[in-house]
């Protein structure tokens, strides 16, 4: 028996949400900790929390009320809330939830060791502070845990934009990009664990902008033909963009940056100029499709995902026929769609709000124009060659699921060596949320 302590990660929300809890789970590693599946199981949990939207900062309270039982059982327990909500209610969560022992924010999760010792002498202890210094600085070396061929890089975090729906720029506070040689250094550790695809990460990560080694700020497109020439990295994504920020080096990557993967997820959130102008997106649909064109003139595979909101504050029946028109003028490969989720503290709270049943309408019809994008051109992959990165084994014996290119999600019979190689699948039928493939020798 291993005399580890135990630690239970449950993680909501956004990839950076992942990648987070990916480094507490490190820095807690150095304090003789050791990942379990179990609640029951652990000596800490920590719940890694998301605010976008209200039921998932609701979901936190629901969760922590589980573990009352448990917390009875085992006085030592330690529970950690730590992410958007702590970032957010960070107060209000050590009210209403006696049982939490730790509170962090997003910006001093590298203090969790630190908080954990402090808990242990002062009963509680909250930091949702913004430190002046960066938490990256406190954690550079990854450890060497157990992961795939794939894993995420925060290169930027925050947002400036303040588009009126949104609590990430509260949450998350001012955009702030790593310099590019902490980056370098991140990859290059990660590439010597095994890692081949890299998927950089930003709230607005096309506005990074982090200096170099001459002291100049490089970006993004930068950042990316710099990784291009690691060796052993294979692939290169990166998540989220601002259609803003869609510079013209970003756009000529995509055709020529060989590592660059023909995927992009660029949310528009609406097709209405009036309903953009009223969530301060600050472009208009018809600015958004001239970006799409321009990305499909230099990559024209590349396969589009998208976020919509619906039923936005005065959202008509006639700016919701516009979401519709942009849709299926740019034809979506992905899309993430959701109903307006009021968040107290933004601009938009305070307006006339769209009655629940015609947000519930709206996205029932806007999901069905997505799904059957996205089945269409699921299906347009049958009895074409993609390259699969294989992830991981499959739920059938002796089957493997990998990505391809398209971040298609591709289940191919093949043997466990080839988890973390890129292999040539010719595709076979397109299931509703994956494909089949046979490998090509
Ligand atoms: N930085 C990214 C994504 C931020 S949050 C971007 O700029 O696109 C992820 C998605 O959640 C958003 O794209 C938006 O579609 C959705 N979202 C954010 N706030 C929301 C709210 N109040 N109600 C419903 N959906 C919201
Ligand atoms: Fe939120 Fe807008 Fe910033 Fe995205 S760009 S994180 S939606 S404020
Ligand atoms: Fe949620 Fe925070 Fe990400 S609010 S979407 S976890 S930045």
């Amino acid at each position: 028996m291993s005399k580890a302590k135990k630690l239970f990660v449950k993680t909501y929300g956004c990839q950076m949400n992942v990648y987070d809890s990916e480094r507490m789970v490190e820095t807690m590693s150095e304090q003789g900790y050791e990942v379990t599946d179990a609640a029951d199981n652990a000596d800490m949990i920590l719940l890694n929390t998301c605010h976008i939207r209200e039921k998932a900062a609701e979901k936190v309270y629901s969760e922590l009320g589980r573990f009352k039982q448990l917390k009875d059982e085992k006085p030592n327990l330690k529970v950690a809330v730590a992410g958007c909500v702590a970032q957010a209610e960070g107060q209000e969560i050590m009210r209403r939830q006696p049982l939490v022992d730790m509170v962090v924010g997003p910006q001093s999760y590298h203090r969790l060791a630190e908080l954990e010792q402090q808990a242990a002498q002062h009963g509680r202890a909250l930091d949702i502070d913004f430190p002046v210094e960066d938490k990256f600085t406190h954690l550079t070396k990854r450890v060497k845990l157990k992961r795939g061929p794939s894993a995420f890089l925060t290169v930027q975090e925050g947002c400036d934009k303040f588009c009126a729906f949104c609590v990430v720029p509260y949450t998350r506070g001012a955009e702030v990009s790593r310099s590019v040689q902490q980056i370098m250094d991140e990859a290059s550790s990660l590439i010597d664990q095994g890692v081949c695809e890299i998927t950089l990460l930003g709230q607005n990560v096309n506005g990074y902008h982090g200096v170099d080694e001459k002291g100049k700020a490089a970006s993004l497109a930068e950042l990316i033909w710099r990784l291009n020439d690691l060796k052993g990295l294979e692939r290169i994504r990166f998540t989220t963009s601002h259609p803003n920020d869609m510079t013209p080096d970003l756009i000529d990557a995509h055709g020529s940056c060989q590592k660059l993967m023909p995927y992009l997820h660029l949310p528009v959130q609406s097709g209405s100029n009036r309903i953009l102008k009223r969530m301060n997106r600050s472009h208009t649909a018809e600015q958004y499709i001239e970006v799409i064109e321009k990305l499909r003139a230099a990559r024209p595979d590349l396969l589009l995902s998208g976020d919509f909101i619906v039923g936005f504050p005065e959202e008509s029946d006639a700016d919701f026929q516009a979401t519709l028109d942009l849709i299926t003028e740019v034809n979506y490969g992905q899309a993430y769609s959701f109903k307006y989720s009021t968040r107290p503290g933004t601009p938009a709270a305070e307006r006339d709000q769209v009655e629940e049943h015609i947000k519930t309408e709206r996205l029932h019809v806007l999901q069905a124009l997505l799904s059957e994008q996205q089945k269409r051109l699921q299906a347009s992959m049958v009895s074409k060659t993609v390259q699969v990165l294989f992830e991981k084994s499959g739920r059938f014996d002796g089957q493997l699921v990998g990505k391809s290119q398209y971040l298609h999600a591709v289940h191919v019979e093949a043997d466990t060596s080839l988890i973390g190689s890129v292999c040539d699948v010719r595709i076979t039928q397109s299931n509703s949320h994956s494909l089949n493939g046979e490998l090509l020798k």
